[in-house]
């Protein structure tokens, strides 16, 4: 049913609880290549333990995102949905990557800078290469779209980096991906630091709506959110809490800038953040409903799960034994 399809993948790590920024940013859209693509998406555990996690904790996140990938409308039938550790080529491709990607390279990925220096006392080598594991997710599947946020094009440049570089040394063996970034909602801020991207990791809880939050938390926090000193709903200098507010509101209603300013023109701050809070509640409601339902019936999940895994396996398998050949080592007695 897929032949000849073009690839997208993605991943999402199963950590934190996935925000408002995950939600409009990245997986509200992956829904709509479906009929165009094949599409991966993959909840990519072996990436999560770069830092430290609580075995029990990670496991029920894993069917948590999964469970929350197929309530954000990603049909198991449409999409490959499976979990990065159930496909052993993932490692296996990291690592023959890892031998083609240089010392430097890695040294200078801004997210290794950052993570190390939140986690001083557990720098470990996963943490560094975590962009060639990266890199290995997204060649494994021959992708040319990869839908993420802005703040993975730098592990996106390298993916394709390390692609051109291998295709160089051995031939086309790669295709080489493209990022997706969707260019209005890129990037939802902090609600109480605008200018901060929203993270599923901020310890303020008012800064972060989470797609699971209940309707009147969602509305508490952006009640609190951050604006200027001003009143008027517009873009302009300084007026960053409430451009968020709009490009928000705008990804979840589909109206421009201009329109969102005439139709809050005259009225004040609280009431359009009353108008964010109950359009974003209202856009979650229906995902925290069938997240419930899903969350409750572990053995679909698991039965999702495996279906995934094989046929991301299938697609895997053939680039691996192409990688395989390319590099000199010597068939394998179960696939020869
Ligand atoms: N690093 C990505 C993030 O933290 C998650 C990820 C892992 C990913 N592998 C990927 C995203 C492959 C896109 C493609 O957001």
């Amino acid at each position: 049913m897929f032949k000849d399809k073009k690839v997208v993948f993605s991943g999402v790590q199963p950590t934190g609880m996935l925000t408002l920024g995950n939600y409009l940013g990245a997986i509200k859209n992956f829904s709509s290549f479906s009929d165009e693509y094949r599409c991966y998406y993959c909840v990519v555990d072996m990436h999560a333990i770069t830092v430290r996690q609580n075995p029990a904790e990670l496991r029920r996140r894993t069917y948590d995102t999964l469970a929350l990938y197929i309530a954000c409308g990603l049909d198991p039938e449409k999409n490959v949905l499976f979990v990065q550790s159930h496909v052993p080529a993932h490692a296996e491709l990291a690592w023959v990557l890892d031998c083609y990607t240089m010392f430097g390279e890695l040294s200078r990925m801004t997210q290794f800078k950052d993570k190390s220096a939140k986690n001083a006392d557990n720098i470990n080598a996963g943490l560094f290469t975590y962009p060639t594991l990266m890199a290995a997710d997204i060649l494994l599947y021959q992708a040319e779209l990869v839908p993420v946020g802005d703040d993975q094009k730098q592990h996106l440049e390298l993916s394709r980096d390390i692609a051109n570089r291998f295709n160089g040394v051995y031939g086309e063996t790669f295709v080489v991906p493209e990022a997706y970034i969707p260019k209005t909602t890129a990037r939802i801020y902090s609600l109480a630091d605008p200018t901060k991207k929203m993270s599923k990791s901020d310890e303020n809880e008012n800064a972060v709506i989470r797609i699971l939050d209940e309707r009147d938390v969602i509305i508490r926090k952006f009640k609190r959110a951050v604006t200027d000193s001003g009143c008027e709903v517009r873009r302009g200098e300084g007026k960053e809490g409430i451009m968020n507010l709009m490009s928000i509101y705008g990804a979840v209603t589909g109206k421009s800038p201009d329109e969102i300013e005439s139709e809050f023109s005259g009225k004040g701050y609280g009431d359009f953040k009353l108008a964010v809070g109950e359009c974003v509640a209202d856009a979650l409601c229906g995902v925290r409903e069938e997240f419930a339902r899903l969350s409750a019936d572990k053995k679909y999940l698991e039965e999702v799960m495996a279906r995934g895994a094989e046929e991301a396996s299938r697609a895997a398998c053939r680039t691996m034994s192409k990688v395989r050949r390319k590099v000199g080592f010597t068939d394998r007695a179960d696939v020869r």
